[in-house]
């Protein structure tokens, strides 16, 4: 028997620079063809059904890159975000972010949480940006507040409830640009996940891709640790 579409994808969208230098253009140049992928992916995702979507579009790590390319990277989002909320008024799309505060400028911030408000009643498709993201430091965020709320025999749940958002954890996991890493993303929630590694870059990632991941996953074999 095979399996069902995935309720959620995550999406490790790398390759944005490798697909921009082959072009022999800047860095930035990939990044912006990223977010154009992402709007096409976002939609291809609706329509199958998946009910979310997580997508890494910036790490705790990423500050360490050139001040230009972290300075495109925020105004890249700026301008998603700016840009994108009729469209995802239009879909349906309730749109969340997850991430450390620390670093990002008030007026991102202002901008991502007027956006959560805004498609907060939305029922389809929910996209999860992970952005000033880091799994390690979202499982030490938690342990902090686990202690600050003075919550005593820890479960699974518990943590669980301390995370930065409350998704069911993702079925399919894919990263764009071969390589075969997690890079600090979702370290909790993939405990289960399956992975599904492509070598083309997040730019060239469309519909066709999309499909032959889901296709991967749906001949796959979830035993959870069990036997069948
Ligand atoms: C990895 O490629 C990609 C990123 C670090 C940024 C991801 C951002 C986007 C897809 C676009 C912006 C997103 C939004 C939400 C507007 P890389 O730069 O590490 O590529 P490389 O490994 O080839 O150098």
């Amino acid at each position: 028997m095979t399996l069902g579409i995935p309720n959620h994808i995550a999406i490790i969208m790398d390759g944005n620079g490798r697909w921009a230098k082959s072009k022999g253009m800047p860095r930035t140049y990939g990044h912006k063809a990223g977010a154009d992928t992402l709007r096409k992916i976002l939609t291809y995702c609706g329509e199958l059904g998946v009910k979310y979507l997580t997508v890494y579009a910036f790490s705790t790590e990423n500050w360490k890159r050139a001040k230009e390319e972290v300075d495109a990277l925020m105004f890249l989002f700026k301008t998603y975000l700016k840009n994108e909320k009729k469209t995802l008024m239009k879909n349906n799309v309730r749109f969340i972010v997850s991430g450390r505060k620390d670093g990002v400028s008030k007026d991102l911030l202002k901008e991502i949480q007027n956006l959560e408000e805004e498609t907060k009643n939305n029922t389809g498709i929910t996209l999860n940006i992970a952005f000033n993201y880091g799994s390690r430091a979202e499982i030490v965020d938690a342990i902090n507040k686990i202690i600050e709320n003075n919550e005593k025999n820890i479960t699974e749940e518990i943590v669980e409830k301390y995370l930065y958002n409350h998704l069911p954890d993702p079925e399919l996991l894919i990263r764009t640009s071969g390589e075969m890493r997690i890079s600090n993303f979702l370290l909790w929630q993939i405990a289960y996940s399956e992975i599904y590694v492509t070598e083309t870059h997040w730019p060239d990632f469309d519909k066709d891709e999309l499909m032959k991941a889901i296709e991967s996953y749906k001949k796959r074999d979830r035993r959870f640790g069990g036997v069948k």
